[in-house]
């Protein structure tokens, strides 16, 4: 059986250290073979791959996008800041 989606969506600051922790889990590998981080920032995205997550550059207000994404996953974290 393939292994399950978590998305964090903006993966900043928080997202980040979140990811971090989750790819060290040995309980979340077991059950998570991808762990989905976007970003709005293509540098930030490098950043992102470089941690070992797999990034998405994208906007929250790209309505079909984030839906296809969120289809694609069991579970979620969201970690976008408000906007200034
Ligand atoms: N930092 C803390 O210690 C802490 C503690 C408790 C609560 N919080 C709260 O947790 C939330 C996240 O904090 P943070 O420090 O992780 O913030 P952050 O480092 O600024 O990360 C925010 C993330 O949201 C993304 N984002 C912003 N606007 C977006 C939009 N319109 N569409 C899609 N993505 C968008 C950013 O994209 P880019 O990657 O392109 O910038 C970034 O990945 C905030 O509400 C904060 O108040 C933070």
């Amino acid at each position: 059986m393939s292994k399950e989606k978590l998305i964090i969506l903006g993966c900043g600051y928080l997202g980040s250290a979140a990811g971090a922790a989750l790819l060290r889990s040995p309980r979340h590998r077991e059950r998570f073979g991808e762990l989905i981080a976007t970003t709005t920032t293509p540098a930030r995205a490098e950043e992102l791959e470089r941690l070992g997550l797999s990034p998405e550059v994208m906007e929250l207000a790209e309505e079909s996008r984030l839906r296809e994404l969120l289809a694609g996953c069991s579970a979620g974290l969201l970690t976008v800041a408000p906007a200034k």
